[in-house]
């Protein structure tokens, strides 16, 4: 907590929000299911889309050159929501959510919880699409067009992101004559350090951040590497059973040695029903280890009945079949076989933009770590791997020069999210938190404004 004053302290109009010890942030390469649970959460709300309005702007294809093609422009998509604000004549607020690596659809708007907000601070709400993800890639391109162009998606990093952010903002302030009503930005994860670096570098647009989940500062060798994402998912295992926890933590090696015998694909394949066929066991530990770590950060469904039906054995009692157990209780249906590859599902939006994205600006190493304690296959982190498989990924060369943004604590984007009945108190409590926080800005703002006026 005294991280968090001194923060305050620093950067006064920061807000830098740790709501737990958990990163949304992915695993290099692998945060499909986290995606897709949290796409699923969101789909079972319903809403009247018509409060939302969908607009698109103009937007400055190169915000830091002066060749021609800079000058160029592409449709980037946003939303605005006006059923709370209090108008421009009362200088009431807009908050602006900071579009991250996915489109801005219907789950994205009806799962957060800026609809609460907005009522709160009368605030007028307003989305914005992050450039090169759903509707606001250049040129009306592809993803896959636009992705092996390499002039083009060189203009898709951060730092343009920002600067769309900051015209837009503009833009919409000065269509709606709303020049002084405060702005705060908000954004969860990658979003979070969006909104984090937004406050810094455009601080004459934005009076404020809500940065959830956002491990900014979390350099390499700042944090001990077993303090890190997946020791916290351990211990949120082991917690809430011993067994459970060694269980799942004896259940790597035992994959990988039935994977190894003759068949032993086949094997896997029809003890965990999977849709597809294995490929390898690398399929099935990929799918495993973002599942329980995607339990531990949204507990959905709660912990307690994954470790229930493992402890349980309903489904065997030898570790695969304990396993396996998880895999029903998360996907909640017994009938259909187990679609383990996310690679095709809905998200490959997501997962082409993202991967370009920690392969050319964001080099995350979270990995399991060798910790004896661990639940996790153990691994270290390897750069050259990790620039191999980019390079895989990626098909083309990069360049030799990664630029290394460092995380490894973290926390999850639990408190921007809409809230839900069973919410635990932490996060009710945060919530509070956040909202007195902003309030205080605010009264700041308008009493300076007050004062400048007179
Ligand atoms: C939400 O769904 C409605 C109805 O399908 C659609 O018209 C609208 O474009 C969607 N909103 C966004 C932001 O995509
Ligand atoms: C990182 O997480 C660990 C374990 O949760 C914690 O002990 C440590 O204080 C955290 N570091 C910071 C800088 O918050
Ligand atoms: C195995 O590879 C094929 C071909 O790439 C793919 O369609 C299938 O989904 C893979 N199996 C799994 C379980 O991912
Ligand atoms: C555990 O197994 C018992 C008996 O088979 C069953 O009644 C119970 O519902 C199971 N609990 C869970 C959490 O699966
Ligand atoms: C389970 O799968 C069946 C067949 O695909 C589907 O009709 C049903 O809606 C699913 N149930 C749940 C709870 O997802
Ligand atoms: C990283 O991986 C490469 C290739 O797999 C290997 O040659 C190298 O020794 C590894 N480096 C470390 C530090 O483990």
């Amino acid at each position: 907590m005294h991280f968090f004053t001194y923060l305050l302290q620093c950067l006064s109009l920061l807000l830098l929000v740790l709501s737990s010890s958990i990163s949304a942030l992915p695993r290099p390469i692998n945060h499909k299911l986290h995606t897709k649970k949290i796409s699923d959460t969101a789909k079972n709300t319903q809403n009247n889309n018509n409060e939302f309005k969908i607009l698109y702007y103009d937007q400055t294809l190169d915000h830091f050159n002066y060749q021609l093609e800079s000058y160029k422009t592409f449709k980037q998509k946003y939303v605005i929501n006006y059923e709370h604000w209090g108008g421009a004549k009362s200088k009431s607020p807009i908050l602006v959510y900071l579009g991250a690596e996915s489109s801005l659809d219907n789950y994205t708007l009806n799962g957060l919880i800026l609809k609460n907000y907005g009522q709160h601070f009368k605030a007028l709400l307003l989305f914005i699409e992050h450039r090169f993800y759903g509707e606001s890639i250049p040129f009306g391109m592809s993803k896959e067009k636009v992705m092996k162009n390499t002039r083009i998606r060189g203009y898709f990093n951060s730092a343009q992101a920002l600067a769309d952010y900051a015209q837009l903002i503009l833009h919409v302030k000065q269509k709606l004559n709303a020049h002084f009503s405060p702005v705060i930005v908000v954004g969860g994860s990658y979003g979070g350090m969006l909104a984090t670096w937004f406050r810094l570098k455009y601080p004459h647009v934005a009076l404020g951040a809500l940065a959830s989940s956002a491990p900014i500062l979390y350099f390499d060798n700042i944090i001990p590497p077993n303090h890190g994402y997946y020791s916290v998912v351990t211990k949120d295992f082991k917690e809430t059973s011993e067994s459970c926890f060694e269980i799942i933590r004896d259940s790597w090696m035992m994959i990988d040695k039935v994977g190894q015998e003759p068949n032993g694909l086949s094997i896997l394949t029809e003890k965990f029903n999977t849709c597809d066929h294995l490929n390898n066991t690398g399929e099935l530990k990929d799918y495993l280890e973002d599942l329980f770590s995607v339990v531990a950060q949204y507990n959905l469904p709660p912990i307690t009945s994954i470790c229930n039906a493992i402890d349980n054995g309903s489904h065997g009692t030898d570790i695969l079949s304990r396993i396996y157990a998880a895999i029903v209780a998360f996907s909640g249906n017994l009938t259909t076989c187990q679609d383990i590859n996310l690679e095709k599902s809905n998200f490959k939006d997501t997962i082409l933009g993202w991967d370009w994205q920690i392969c050319s600006e964001m080099v995350m190493p979270m990995v399991f770590g060798t910790s004896k304690d661990s639940m996790f296959p153990h691994e270290t982190f390897n750069l050259t791997n990790y620039i191999k498989e980019c390079k895989d990924i990626v098909l083309e060369t990069l360049s030799d020069s990664l630029i290394a943004v460092y995380t490894i604590n973290g926390t999850h984007t639990m408190d921007i999210l809409k809230p839900e009945e069973d919410d635990p108190e932490w996060l009710v409590h945060q919530r509070k938190r956040e909202v007195e926080i902003i309030d205080g800005w605010l009264r700041q703002y308008y009493g300076n404004l007050k004062q400048d006026v007179n």
